[in-house]
């Protein structure tokens, strides 16, 4: 039976502040933020699910789990445990380099905050994960309690679980969370819409769900022949807002502010609005823009971020879907259909409000990427190796897999170019930890075939005169995404070159912390998650 959509309000995620305010002053307040199994209603008609769920407490866990509010400067310190039981919810995959616990003793987890500039220690390195009790503790693991500096710029991170080959199934089963850094003196003069009412974080993500609630994760492989159980890509065909599927939400004739971010595991969105209304960007994955930018549309890619004022009072009607036409695989798989082209549902209240809230003209000005000071520039090609009938088996960046010792080494301080190559036929959102970067450009390449030949044989994209290759036409980075980011869409058959930062995009402190205490930190594809290379 097809579920009823726009039935659920769409609900608040509990805020959880790692902070005190003391005779005026900000302080620290450790955090203990557990992962538990439990029922999830994500639907009206549907059965409770069983569901991983971060929460301060096994009642007050949620689907996505609480928000976490830091103060920028602050440190926040959380204890992150692990309280599942040993039986995974969903099919994991023992023939992939996974972390599997010696003994019975729990699921592994480890929790990686996306978009933070951090200590390696606590990143979330995925061979630092632990089970139920820290009982069994991956090889990486150091610290049962995680520090956050804070040190970096104001704007939206999230958390997610991160363990070496379970990331997909630990994210399918719930575990992602929002974290926000404020900083009051750069934010309160822009008088965005802020509050618990106005300001709101959307997480959207794609499930299936079997009849009896649970959720549903296909156990066979697109192809046995390759494999019994691979598929590279999963797609649900609920759409799910901040843990209900397709919900409303009642609004007031004013502005309003959206966080959203995009938590699916292989799903792209392109969201727009029914009735025309428009997207007023401000800020994109963790940092601010410079000047906010209007659009109909957001292409949003798996862990990708836009933050956007939404202005109800030049609605033309008294309601509005949030739609979404992104075809999946993005862009060249199936066209968006009857249950995944509609996210949530505005209701938008007939009275006029007066409006305190603006949007300014210019927002916050970080240094620009100066190509000149780049230190290093480095290519990096994605390819796939596929079987005699042309199916891909293995994703390998510049020939190697993850289990090859670290490739790039840049230095804390540094910026780097980076010429990312994409010959597969999918859209992959390349995201790096620790730096942020910015799109310089994307160019078509031209003979991609040759040039992929070439590759497949040489692993070396000098060598195969890349030059050469990257002359096709130039494909637009849109004006919202020009500012730093930490994801972006690496097109197929195209280079995209980034100026990767190794530093805080604010000032030139350097950081607090020894970036090469631990084994490094991982760029990857965002795409179910795949681990490809690391960096130091
Ligand atoms: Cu969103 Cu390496 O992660």
């Amino acid at each position: 039976s097809k579920l009823e959509k726009f039935v659920d309000e769409l609900p608040d995620m509990p805020k959880i502040q790692s902070f005190e305010v003391v005779n005026g002053v900000y302080k620290s307040k450790p955090l203990k933020i557990g992962m538990y199994k439990k029922q999830w209603k994500f639907h009206r008609d549907l059965p409770p699910t069983p569901v991983y769920a971060y929460g301060a407490s096994k009642r007050n866990a949620t689907i996505p789990g609480p928000t976490i509010e830091a103060i920028r400067g602050i440190d926040a310190f959380v204890k992150w445990q692990n309280h599942l039981p040993s039986n995974h919810i969903l099919p994991w995959d023992p023939t992939i380099p996974t972390a599997i616990p010696r003994t019975n003793k729990g699921i592994p987890t480890v929790v990686h905050l996306h978009g933070s500039i951090g200590e390696p220690e606590s990143d979330g390195h995925a061979q630092s994960w632990f089970t139920r009790g820290f009982q069994e503790v991956g090889p990486t693991w150091t610290k049962k309690e995680y520090h956050y500096y804070n040190l970096q710029h104001p704007g939206n991170l999230w958390y997610h679980d991160h363990a070496m080959g379970l990331t997909r199934v630990n994210l399918l089963a719930g575990l992602t969370g929002a974290y926000i850094i404020r900083d009051r003196e750069v934010e309160a003069p822009l008088r965005l819409p802020s509050g618990d009412e106005f300001d709101r974080t959307l997480m959207v993500f794609d499930r299936s769900f079997r009849t009896n609630g649970s959720i549903y994760m296909s156990f066979t492989g697109n192809n046995p022949s390759i494999h019994p159980q691979w598929q590279p890509e999963y797609f649900g065909d609920a759409i799910i807002v901040n843990g209900k599927a397709w919900p409303r939400l009642t609004v007031r004739r004013r502005k309003y502010r959206f966080r959203i971010i995009n938590a699916s595991n292989a799903r792209f969105f392109k969201f727009f609005f029914s009735n025309g209304l428009k997207f007023i960007h401000v800020a994109a994955d963790s940092a601010y823009l410079e000047k906010p930018v209007i659009t109909d549309e957001i292409l949003l890619a798996p862990s990708e971020i836009a933050d956007v004022v939404v202005d109800f009072s030049n609605s033309k009607s008294d309601s509005a879907i949030l739609g979404n036409q992104a075809a999946y695989p993005y862009p060249t798989g199936d066209p968006v259909n009857e249950a995944n082209d509609k996210v949530m549902k505005f209701i938008i209240k007939k009275k006029p409000e007066h409006d305190t809230w603006r949007v300014p003209k210019t927002l916050v000005k970080y240094p620009h990427a100066d190509l000149s000071c780049a230190s290093k520039t480095r290519y990096i090609a994605m390819y796939e190796y596929t079987t005699s009938d042309d199916e891909p088996t293995h994703l390998y960046i510049n020939g190697k897999s993850y289990d090859e010792p670290v490739t790039e080494t840049p230095k804390v301080g540094t910026s780097e170019i980076w010429n990312v190559i994409n010959l597969t036929d999918d859209n992959h959102p390349l995201h790096i930890h620790l730096g942020l970067f910015k799109v310089i450009d994307q160019t078509e390449l031209v003979k991609e075939e040759e040039f992929t030949a070439c590759m497949m044989k040489l692993n070396d994209a000098i060598k195969c005169k890349i030059d050469q290759y990257a002359r096709g036409k130039k494909i637009e980075v849109p004006a919202h995404e020009k500012g730093w980011k930490n994801v972006y869409k690496m097109t197929p058959g195209s280079v995209t070159m980034i100026l990767v930062r190794f530093a805080y995009i604010h000032s030139n402190e350097s950081y607090p912390f020894d970036a090469t205490a631990q084994p490094g930190f991982v760029y990857h594809c965002h795409v179910s998650a795949v681990f490809l290379e690391q960096i130091l």
